[in-house]
C-alpha cells in the first residue's frame, strides 16, 4: 500500500524529528509488507529553498518505504490527493500580538490549507492539527473544507479534522507513572479534555494502573487520599498545563521531538485503532457531555480496529470534574467567538 503524506511547516522544528520518524516507522513495517510513503512538504514561500535541505536528508537516509518527496509553497500542490495532513506550521505570536492578532494570522493560513484539503485531499483523508491555536486552527480548516467540495461533489467530513492532545495525554502518562513508580504501560483509560492551552484538564477520574484505581494506588503513594487529591491538584495538573512552558524555559525552545512523537502516535492510532486503550484527541464535538455541538474538543476517545474514532461515553463526571472541564470548553466558546467575528466561520 502507498499512502501519501503532507507535513506543513516542514523546514521546522517538529517537522525535523516527524519526518524522519515517519518514514523510519514506514520503512519498519513487516517483511513482506509493502507499505510505502510519499511526502509532500509544505512551506511558506520564503523558506520553501531551505526545504531541499531537509529533501537531501531524508532522501540520504535511504528509507526503503520512501517513494517520493514533493517541496512546494502551494497548499494545492501540497494536498491533492493525500491519505493524511499533519498541519504543523502555523504563525508563531511576535513580540506585541494578542490573542486576536494570533487568531486573525491563523484563521487565513488555515482557512486557506482548509479550502484545498476540501478541493483536493482524499475524502477519507486524516488531518491532525499541531500548530497552535491547534483546537480553533482545526475548526476553521474543518468549516473552510466543507465550503470547498471536491470536483466529484465528495466531502472531506468536518469529523475528519482533529487537533493534537496527545502530547499532553504522554505528559500526563508520564507524570503518572514517576509518581507511582509504575510503567506507562500499566495505566489505562487517563484523559485530557478541552483545549491544547493551559485551562485543559488532565484526568485521573477514570485512570487504572494495572487494572486498579489511579486515585487508590496514589493514596497509597501519597500516604492517603486526601494527599493523593492534593497531588492531583497542586502538582500533576499545573505540571501537565504548564510542561510545555517548563520545556521552553529549560530548553530555550519549544517541544518538538516530543511533539511530534505524539504526532506519530495520534496518527497510528487513528490509522490502526487502540485496541480498546484511550486515547486523548480533539475532535469535533457531536454535544457529548454538554461540550457545544461543532467545537473541537479533547475528549477519550477509543479507535476501532478500521480506523473509526469515537468519544468514550457515559463516564460519570463529578463536580469538580465537570468545573475543569466547563472552563477549558469556555475557552474553546471564545476562541470560536473571536474566529466569527474575524469572518472565518
Ligand atoms: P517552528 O517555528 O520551528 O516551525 C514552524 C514552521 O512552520 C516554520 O518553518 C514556518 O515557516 C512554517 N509555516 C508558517 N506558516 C506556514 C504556512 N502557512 N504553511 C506552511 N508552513 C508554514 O515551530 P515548531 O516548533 O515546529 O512548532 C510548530 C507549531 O506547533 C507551533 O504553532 C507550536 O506552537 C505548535 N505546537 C503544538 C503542540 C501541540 O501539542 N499541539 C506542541 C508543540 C508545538
Amino acid at each position: 500500500m502507498t499512502r501519501t503524506l503532507a507535513v506543513t511547516g516542514a523546514a521546522g522544528s517538529i517537522a525535523y524529528s516527524l519526518l524522519f520518524r515517519l518514514a523510519a516507522e514506514a520503512s519498519r513495517s513487516a517483511p513482506g509488507d509493502s507499505e510505502r510513503i510519499r511526502l509532500r512538504l509544505l512551506e511558506v514561500p520564503a523558506v520553501v529553498d531551505r526545504l531541499e535541505g531537509v529533501r537531501m536528508e531524508l532522501e540520504d537516509c535511504a528509507f526503503p518505504a520512501l517513494e517520493a518527496i514533493v517541496c512546494t509553497a502551494d497548499p494545492e500542490e501540497a494536498f491533492a490527493g493525500v491519505d493524511a495532513a499533519l498541519l504543523v506550521g502555523s504563525a508563531p505570536r511576535r513580540p506585541g500580538m494578542d490573542r486576536a492578532d494570533l487568531l486573525e494570522a491563523n484563521g487565513a493560513i488555515f482557512a486557506e490549507q482548509g479550502r484545498a484539503l476540501g478541493t483536493g485531499a482524499h475524502p477519507d483523508a486524516r488531518v491532525v492539527v499541531v500548530g497552535n491555536p491547534a483546537n480553533t486552527n482545526a475548526l476553521i480548516a474543518a468549516e473552510h473544507a466543507q465550503r470547498a467540495p471536491r470536483a466529484d461533489g465528495e466531502v472531506l467530513s468536518a469529523d475528519r479534522f482533529t487537533a493534537l492532545t496527545r502530547l499532553d495525554h504522554n505528559r500526563a502518562l508520564a507524570q503518572l507513572a514517576a509518581r507511582t513508580g509504575a510503567p506507562v504501560k500499566s495505566i489505562e483509560r487517563l484523559a485530557i479534555w478541552g483545549n491544547h492551552s493551559n485551562t485543559q484538564f488532565p484526568d485521573l477520574g477514570s485512570a487504572a494502573i494495572a487494572g486498579e484505581p489511579a486515585m487508590q494506588v496514589l493514596a497509597r503513594v501519597c500516604g492517603g487520599p486526601d494527599a493523593a487529591e492534593a497531588w492531583v491538584a497542586g502538582d500533576f495538573i499545573p505540571t501537565v498545563t504548564g510542561r510545555g512552558g517548563a520545556v521552553i524555559e529549560v530548553r530555550g525552545a519549544s517541544s518538538a521531538a516530543s511533539a511530534a512523537s505524539a504526532t506519530l502516535d495520534h496518527l497510528r492510532d487513528w490509522t490502526h485503532g487502540t485496541r480498546g486503550r484511550w486515547a486523548s484527541m480533539a475532535v469535533r464535538s457531536h454535544g457529548e457531555y454538554g461540550v457545544p455541538a461543532g467545537l473541537i474538543s479533547s475528549f477519550p476517545c477509543v479507535v476501532d480496529a478500521d480506523g473509526s474514532a469515537r468519544v468514550v461515553e457515559g463516564l460519570e463526571l463529578t463536580a469538580e470534574q465537570r468545573s475543569r472541564i466547563d472552563a477549558s470548553v469556555a475557552e474553546l466558546e471564545e476562541e470560536r467567538a473571536a474566529a466569527e467575528r474575524l469572518g472565518f466561520l
